[in-house]
Order: structure tokens, then C-alpha cells, then sequence
């Protein structure tokens, strides 16, 4: 489908050039288009909404998960927005539509990469779109805590990578990602549950993967995979998060 994205977002960029020339009006639609104000608006609305979807995501929280989609399937784009807006807009709520009722986490996660592509393919052919600064670097390497915050980082930097969309946070997020320790450098502990470090490993060959991924589709599938092994691993080990 990504392979798709670029003819389109070249045609809706020549949409926009003529569009925000004021001077030059094109169509009653480009005309009516919403107010930055109105759109940047709307925007923190599905951005709160989504971010706090994803956070539920990874701490393995079904139900924090459900009520955010649920919360953001009840936002609406501003009125005014033209027609070539509306199918990214459908795509959104088409994803957390289904997110209300995701009864495990591979569904759930599923759902989130689907909203999570409709941002980035809107952003794409709207040349609108987030900056994203970069989250700060990891510190304190060398404990598990610590570690976590380094793929905690590497996991955003992969939600701005498909939602920026952001090849830059792409790439780091897959680099960090494939070079995730949770357990520190060496070997887990003597004793730890085979099946978390097989959860581990799976972690960082999702990072390699996310390394090749080039197109948005693909990327945003690999996004919602990565989130369950996060949340998956959270519910197996009971990690209690503060919110
Ligand atoms: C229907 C198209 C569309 C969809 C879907 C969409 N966006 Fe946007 N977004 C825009 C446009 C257009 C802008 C640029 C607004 C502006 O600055 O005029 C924007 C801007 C943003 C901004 C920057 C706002 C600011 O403060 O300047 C953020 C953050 C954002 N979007 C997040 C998201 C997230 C997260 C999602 C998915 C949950 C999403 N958007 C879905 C069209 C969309
Ligand atoms: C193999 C198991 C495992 C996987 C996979 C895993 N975690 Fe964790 N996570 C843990 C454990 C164990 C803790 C508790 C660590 C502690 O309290 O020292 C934790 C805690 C956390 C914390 C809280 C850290 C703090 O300082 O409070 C965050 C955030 C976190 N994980 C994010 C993630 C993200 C994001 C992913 C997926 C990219 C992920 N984790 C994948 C086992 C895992």
C-alpha cells in the first residue's frame, strides 16, 4: 500500500502549495479549510488520546487501553476539513472503532498500528504534521530500570518513526531497539524465566526487522507487534507502573 503513498502525497502536496497560496484560491473546498488554531486543536486531542493508548499498550492495561481508543474514536476532525482529509480520518476511526473491543493484546496492538499508520499517512499526503523533538537520551545503563527507559525510548522514537511519519525516529527507535538489553549486558540472571528471555530476544529481532522495514504499512504493523511483546511481558511478570 506505502508504495502507493508517494504519487498521492505528491498530488496533495500540489494540492496544498496552491491551497496555501491566499492569493489563489482554487476551490470553495481549499477555501472553507480549517484554521491552524482549529487544527492544531484537534490534533493535541487525537495526539493526548493516542499517546496515552500506546502507554496502556506497553504496561499490558486492556482496559486503560480500550477507554483511550474509545476517548479518541470520539473525536472528530474540524468541520471544514477538505474532502481528501476524510479517508485517513475514516482509517482513524476505523481503528479505534475496533480498538473498544479488542479482547487480547495482539488485537489490541494490531488496532493501535492501525491508527498509528492513518497519523502518519495523513501527516504524509497533508504535508501537516508533528515536529517531534527527540525524547533525551537513556542514562544510567547497567540496571534493569534504567535499561527499560533506553527501549522505552527506542518504543517512542518508533511511534514518531510511523506517526511523525519520521525517518530519523524510525531509525534510531530500530537501532535502539535491536540493541536492547532489559536483563543489562550480560546473561539474565541465573533463574530468570526462559520464556522472558525469549521475550527479550524477541524484542530485539523485531529492532533488526525494523531496521529493513521501509514502507509506512510495514512499519506500523511492526510498531503494534513490538508494543505486544512490551505489554505482553509486563502482564507476565506483573510490573506494576505508577499511572
Ligand atoms: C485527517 C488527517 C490527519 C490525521 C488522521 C491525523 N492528523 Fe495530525 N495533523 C494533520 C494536519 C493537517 C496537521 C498540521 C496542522 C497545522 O499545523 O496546521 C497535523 C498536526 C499534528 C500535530 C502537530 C500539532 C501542533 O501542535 O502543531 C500532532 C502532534 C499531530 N498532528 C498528531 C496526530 C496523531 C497522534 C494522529 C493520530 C492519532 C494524527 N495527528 C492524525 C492531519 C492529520
Ligand atoms: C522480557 C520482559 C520485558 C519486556 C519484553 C519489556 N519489559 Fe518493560 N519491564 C520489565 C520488568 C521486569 C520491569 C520492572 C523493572 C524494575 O522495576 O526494575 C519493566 C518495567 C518497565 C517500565 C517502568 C520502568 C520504571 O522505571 O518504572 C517501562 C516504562 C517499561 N518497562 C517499558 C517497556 C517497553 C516500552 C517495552 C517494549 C518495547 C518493554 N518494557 C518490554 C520487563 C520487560
Amino acid at each position: 500500500m506505502n508504495r502507493n503513498l508517494l504519487p498521492i502525497s505528491l498530488a496533495f502536496l500540489c494540492a496544498c502549495g496552491a491551497a496555501e497560496d491566499p492569493s489563489q484560491p482554487t476551490s470553495t473546498a481549499e477555501l472553507e479549510r480549517p484554521t491552524e488554531v482549529e487544527m492544531v486543536a484537534a490534533m493535541e486531542a487525537h495526539y493526548t488520546s493516542a499517546i496515552l493508548a500506546h502507554d496502556a499498550l506497553i504496561q499490558g492495561k486492556l482496559d486503560g487501553f480500550r477507554a483511550r481508543m474509545t476517548e479518541l474514536d470520539g473525536h472528530a476532525l474540524p468541520a471544514e476539513a477538505p474532502d481528501s482529509w476524510k479517508p485517513f480520518d475514516v482509517q482513524l476511526h476505523a481503528g479505534a472503532a475496533r480498538a473498544s473491543d479488542a479482547a487480547d493484546l495482539g488485537t489490541a496492538a494490531s488496532t493501535m498500528a492501525a491508527v498509528a499508520l492513518a497519523c502518519g499517512a495523513c501527516h504524509q499526503s497533508t504535508v501537516g504534521g508533528p515536529v517531534y523533538p527527540a525524547p533525551p537520551p537513556g542514562k544510567n545503563a547497567g540496571n534493569t530500570r534504567a535499561e527499560m527507559r533506553k527501549h522505552e525510548r527506542a518504543a517512542l522514537l518508533l511511534w514518531d518513526g510511523v506517526t511523525g511519519p519520521s525517518e530519523y525516529g524510525w531509525r534510531q527507535g530500530a537501532e535502539g531497539m535491536a540493541a536492547t538489553r532489559i536483563f543489562g549486558d550480560a546473561e539474565a540472571p541465573a533463574g530468570t524465566d526462559p520464556s522472558l528471555v525469549e521475550r527479550e530476544a524477541a524484542l530485539r529481532d523485531l529492532g533488526e526487522e525494523a531496521k529493513t522495514a521501509v514502507s509506512l504499512t510495514d512499519r506500523a504493523a511492526l510498531y503494534g507487534q513490538l508494543l505486544t511483546t512490551c505489554g505482553d511481558c509486563h502482564q507476565a511478570v506483573g510490573v506494576e507502573f505508577s499511572q
